[in-house]
């Protein structure tokens, strides 16, 4: 049997973070031997939102290199910017054409942030038009998904199964997985929110380049509670996210009974002896940007082919001519 096919995307509209490693890169890593995995930096998503050119730039090739960093094995799972792989935004504007206005316009993530006031570029509407593009031009059968991307899947299923019984099999329809990790993430300020890239003021994430000391005082100010018991218990948001980030580190409980004080320097050093390795490698890969460049190149030639073919058939399939 083919191994399956997955497809991890990151979108580098701000510093990867510890949440992103857990939830994302660890499993993408474990699943190199036995998925055919490719890890895409979605960085024309990162323009459906006002964006600074030059920090798109330095973001896309910093999470490059973070996930080289953290393990990913470009042998094994190409990398990939989305950009340098045009067949992405072919495949968008062909499945533009099997996709509704309705559609697109009902999604809550279009309707979250148009809602935000400001200018809303038309990029933002077809953002999920994009990112089923995105995995069915390479024949993905599985896309790990937060909450927050689930309904993008479903809409991509919904156009792939659509687009096969309107104009015949052209697509395979892939399956949405929740990361396997155990834990949510949340904010360390802010217990009750996903911790995320681009959360305002950031006071409660822990970047994966932080250096030893704000992550120190990061943890040190984490919100907790007046309850004074270490547990996971709902009544205690921040204690439990706090158990959990130390329970994912090292795969250890707490030593039992401890202070918050205490608890916090365990999950200090929990996630320091994670994150070290990681900033190690990266300040070494971070001095030979063109290898990392190299790199993306490569991982572009390498999902070319089948690329090209899925545009073939679906241009075949919607009449035009070869
Ligand atoms: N929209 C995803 C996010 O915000 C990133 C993404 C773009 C993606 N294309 C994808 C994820 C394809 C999975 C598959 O996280």
């Amino acid at each position: 049997m083919a191994p399956t096919r997955r497809l991890t995307g990151f979108k580098p509209t701000g510093h990867l973070h510890l949440g992103n490693l857990l939830g994302a890169l660890r499993p993408l890593i474990a699943a190199q031997d036995h998925t055919e995995s490719i890890a895409m930096i979605a960085d024309l998503h990162a323009m459906t939102m006002d964006h600074e050119p030059g920090r798109l730039r330095a973001l896309a090739l910093e999470q490059a290199t973070v996930l080289l960093a953290a393990g990913v094995d470009p042998a094994r799972t190409p990398i990939i910017l989305q950009s340098q792989v045009a067949e992405h935004t072919e495949l968008h504007y062909l499945l533009e054409c099997a996709t509704g206005f309705g559609e697109a316009s009902r999604m809550i993530q279009f309707k979250e942030k148009s809602a935000a006031g400001g200018p809303i570029r038309l990029s933002l509407l077809t953002y999920p038009v994009l990112m089923a593009a995105d995995i069915l031009l390479h024949d993905i059968d599985e896309v790990p998904v937060g909450e927050d991307q689930n309904q993008h899947l479903e809409l991509t299923r919904t156009i792939a199964n659509r687009f096969n019984a309107r104009y015949g099999p052209t697509f395979r329809v892939p399956e949405g997985v929740r990361p396997e990790s155990a834990a949510r993430i949340m904010d360390l300020a802010d217990p009750a929110v996903k911790m995320g890239k681009s959360n305002a003021a950031g006071a409660g994430r822990i970047a994966l380049l932080d250096p030893p000391e704000v992550i120190r005082r990061t943890v040190a100010r984490a919100v907790t509670d007046e309850l004074a018991q270490v547990r996971r218990h709902p009544d205690q948001p921040g204690v439990t996210n706090l158990v959990g980030i130390l329970a994912e580190c090292t795969g250890q409980q707490p030593s039992d009974p401890v202070s918050y004080g205490a608890l916090k320097r365990e999950v200090t050093d929990a996630i320091e002896s994670v994150v070290a390795p990681i900033r190690a490698r990266h300040a070494e890969l971070a001095d030979d940007p063109a290898h990392v460049r190299e790199i993306l190149a490569k991982g572009a030639e390498a999902v070319r082919p089948r690329a090209r073919a899925t545009v073939r058939r679906t241009r075949a399939a919607l009449g035009l001519l070869q």
